[in-house]
Formats: C-alpha cells, structure tokens, sequence
C-alpha cells in the first residue's frame, strides 16, 4: 500500500502560511490538505479561494515536484466555489454529499475543471451513496470527527467504516484513495491503516509540535511496521 500523509494547514500559523507550507512539505507532507469553512455548513469560517491561489507556489517539494494541494469544502452550496478552488490550483476538491443537491453533477463539475473529485462523509453519515458514485469518484474522505475544528478525538466507528469503503473500493477495481480525518495521531495511525485507509490527514498532530519531521516520521514508522 501506497501511504500519502496530509498535514491539514488549519492548525498551521496562518500570519506565515506559505512558510508553514514549505516547511511541512520539507518535512514529508504527500498532500496540503485545505479545509475551507464557511460558517454554514459547518459552525467555523476559514480560509477561501484567493488564499488557495496564494500557497499554491509554495506546493512544490525542493526538487521542483509538485505536492497536491487537497481541499476539502465544508461549504453549502457547493458548485461555484469548487470552480473557483479548481481555478485557484486545486489538485483534488472534495466535498460533502448532503451539502450539494445534484451530487453526481458537482462531481462532474469538479472533475471537467480538470481535479480530481471526491466524496466526505461525516462520522453519522451512511455510506449508501457510494453505490452510485464509486464509478466517478477518485477519493473518498471519512471523517473521523464532527467537521469544523481541529484538535478533537478520533471517533471509533469510522474504523468500520473505512473496512466498509475499502470491500467497496476493492469490488470497484477502481484507483480510488480512501482518506480519513480528524483526530489522527502517531499512537492511533496504524489502526487506521488497518481498517483500509491509505491517506492519513493530521492536523494538530503535526502542526501542534516543533519539528513537523519527527512526527511525519513517526507516522510512517508506524505504518512501516505493519506490513
Ligand atoms: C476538521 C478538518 C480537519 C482538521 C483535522 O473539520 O476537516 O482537516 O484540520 O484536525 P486534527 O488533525 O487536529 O483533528
Ligand atoms: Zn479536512
């Protein structure tokens, strides 16, 4: 399995976001995960397109590869504002089903502007939707906390979840990346792996510590050992 770690930039020092940006990728990040809020959706307001646009520079590794900037909208409505992600540089735009009204339209949307599109479930969410779309969708996304902050603990029955996602990926045949976030840390990554999950979003696990390194390192130790 190909593990890809997505430091969420929410718990970064946003008065120096694109150093946060440079150091984290510097440090072993595989994807920028960017969570936009919109104060409706979900009870917090973040961060929109034109910051987006303005960290996208710093999303390239020292060897001038690019590293995927992964937003995730917690917005309601959907449609205009994945455009304006997929025009400020989004690699991947992912976004919450109940919030858009023509889910398989809004993938499409997302996926004409060129980005690849996936599916976030919240952790009361059922899954059921994914029988229509798992033909479309390049990512899905569980929650593992109630979406608008960082810094809360992991809730368990997403495990199950994930164990869901991935017999579903697997029927599939499909290359679809099954990403987990919220409340993800060293000492509980390696059950997440094991559940099925092979995109680990962190956010106050790596940015809440002094050397973003270490963590990141940790991390992959714990998914290393258990191959
Ligand atoms: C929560 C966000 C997460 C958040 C995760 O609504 O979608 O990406 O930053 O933060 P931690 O890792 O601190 O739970
Ligand atoms: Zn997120």
């Amino acid at each position: 399995m190909n593990f890809r770690i997505a430091p969420s930039i929410l718990s970064a020092d946003f008065a120096r976001l694109g150093e946060e940006v440079r150091s984290v990728i510097a440090a072993g990040a595989d994807w920028i995960h960017f969570d936009v809020m919109d104060n409706h959706y979900v009870p917090n307001l973040t961060i929109g397109p034109g910051v987006a646009q303005a960290i996208k520079p710093h999303c390239v590794r020292p060897d001038g590869t690019p590293v995927p900037l992964d937003v995730h909208l917690m917005v309601q409505p959907v449609d205009a504002l994945a455009l304006e992600f997929a025009k400020a540089g989004a690699d991947i735009i992912t976004f919450h089903p109940d919030a858009s009204t023509h889910v398989d339209r809004t993938l499409q949307l997302i996926q004409g502007a060129g980005c690849q599109a996936g599916l976030v479930f919240n952790p009361a969410m059922p899954i059921d939707v994914l029988e229509w779309t798992i033909d479309k969708v390049d990512v899905v996304l569980l929650m593992s906390v109630n979406p608008g902050f960082g810094g809360q603990s992991f809730i368990d029955s997403t495990l199950r979840k994930a164990e869901q996602v991935r017999k579903l990926i697997a029927q599939s045949g499909r290359d679809i990346r099954l990403e987990i976030d919220g409340g993800i840390k060293v000492d509980n990554i390696r059950r997440v792996a094991d559940a099925g999950a092979d995109t680990f979003v962190a956010g106050s696990a790596i940015f809440g510590k002094p050397d973003y390194a270490a963590v990141i390192a940790a991390m992959r130790a714990e998914l290393e050992a258990r191959r």
